[in-house]
């Protein structure tokens, strides 16, 4: 077991209703409010006359228009320009994953007198943040209880993990029933992010019997719940579940002690969405049996046996290639049977830019320090099989 870290400074609170407990908790923080949200999901889900009501004695500044796969131009530094002309005390987001990574950049950004973009892209370590709460409205990223957040700038094909521990949440509210408006699409894709984000845990090195219980059953509740979600996207206790394991996804709990494994599943997605756009669940979803493919050998086969045989029931009693060869099948399968498109091309990727999106994945993602280490002919190689 390795060694380990780790404190997570995030409140949160869940459950059906529990945002009328909003006003106090931003109160104790600030009253000039920044809130922050993306293309009008919360205006059609009544979600934001709720806020503005429960706000009504706040001051609050809007910045609205936030895309998925946040940009740093005009999102980023917009919201940094309204934060230090509005004095403002406290950044409030609600949406998804892109609303909040997008929020974080800008809570850094106002505390920071240069260039936002010298914190996101590691030239200067941010001494500060604005405070962040966030009301979250889909299940999938995990940015609602880590401090990361994930930034794009078109011009530079760039797509950056900008991950800091002054970017935590101070709190994030959790109601599932602000989740059951979230289409068949983002339902699916934010399950194969939240999957990956175990995945990419759970595929290393050394392990414990403890982790790899605690990945197991994410991975299992993950499947089980989404396709509940999917048959009634209504189903709280589904929803619910779903939402928590999400949640958990992407701050380290899931595997603590584990060795790192490099996360080279997100490194190859990001550029695959900062070249074309995509949705990163579903990028996700589609390279994952590429890649496993592709590092099945001696050396990795038993991580697959254990994958198999504890998350999709294989007969353990096989040869163990042949049940990593089932397991790999089972994962595509199941990424197919909640509707994710499982190629490349369905999603707009043609073979155009793979070597130009294998170079910038090899020079900016470290892959060759990955559990598997991945060079730039490799990375190649994943995509084109991805196609
Ligand atoms: O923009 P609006 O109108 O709000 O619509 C959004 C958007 O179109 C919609 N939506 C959100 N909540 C909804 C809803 N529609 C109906 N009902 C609701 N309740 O869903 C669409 C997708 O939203 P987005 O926020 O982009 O999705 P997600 O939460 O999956 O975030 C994806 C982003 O997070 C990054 C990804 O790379 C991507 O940029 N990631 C962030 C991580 C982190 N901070 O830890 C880790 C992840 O690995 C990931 O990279
Ligand atoms: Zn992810």
């Amino acid at each position: 077991m390795q060694n380990f870290d780790y404190m997570t400074p995030t409140r949160l609170i869940f459950g059906k209703d529990v945002i009328g407990e909003l006003p106090e908790v931003l109160g104790a923080i600030g009253k000039k409010v920044l809130l922050t949200y993306g293309g009008g999901s919360i205006k059609k889900i009544g979600l934001y006359d709720k806020v503005k009501e429960l706000l009504k004695d706040f001051e609050i500044t809007e910045l609205s228009g936030i895309q998925p796969n946040p940009k740093y131009d005009p999102s980023v530094l917009d919201g940094v320009r309204l934060c230090k002309e509005n004095g403002i005390e406290v950044i409030l987001s609600v949406g998804g994953g892109s609303v909040l990574d997008c929020s974080k950049a800008i809570a850094a950004g106002a505390k920071y007198d240069g260039d936002p973009w010298d914190l996101i892209s590691y030239k200067v370590k941010a001494k500060a943040a604005l405070p962040i709460v966030d009301i979250i409205t889909l299940a999938a990223t995990g940015s609602e209880y880590d401090c990361g957040g994930v930034i794009s700038r078109t011009e530079t094909n760039d797509k950056i993990g900008y991950v800091d521990p002054v970017l935590y949440p101070v709190c994030s509210f959790l109601d599932p029933t602000y989740t059951f408006t979230v289409n068949a699409k983002h339902t699916a894709a934010g399950c194969a992010d939240a999957m990956n984000h175990i995945m990419e845990q759970y595929f290393c090195e050394d392990s414990t019997l403890l982790n790899d219980g605690f990945c197991e059953a994410g991975l299992k509740s993950l499947m089980v719940n989404t396709k509940a979600c999917l048959a009634n996207p209504e189903d709280y206790k589904a929803r619910a579940e779903m939402m928590f394991a999400c949640t958990l996804g992407c701050n380290g709990i899931y595997a603590l002690g584990n060795s790192e494994t490099g996360w080279p599943l997100h490194g190859i997605e990001h550029a695959l969405s900062a070249y074309y756009d995509i949705t990163h669940g579903e990028g996700l979803a589609i390279i994952t049996p590429r890649w496993m493919k592709y590092i099945l050998s001696e050396k990795t086969v038993d991580r697959f046996v254990k994958y198999g045989v504890n998350v999709f029931g294989v007969d353990s009693s096989l040869d163990k290639f042949e049940i990593a060869e089932k397991a790999i099948q089972a994962t595509y399968d199941f990424f197919v049977s909640i509707g994710i498109p499982m190629h490349l091309r369905e999603v707009g990727i043609d073979d155009s830019r793979i070597d130009e999106m294998a170079h910038h994945i090899a020079v900016n993602e470290g892959l060759e320090n990955a559990w598997v280490p991945l060079t730039e002919e490799d990375i190649a190689n994943i995509i084109r099989d991805s196609l």
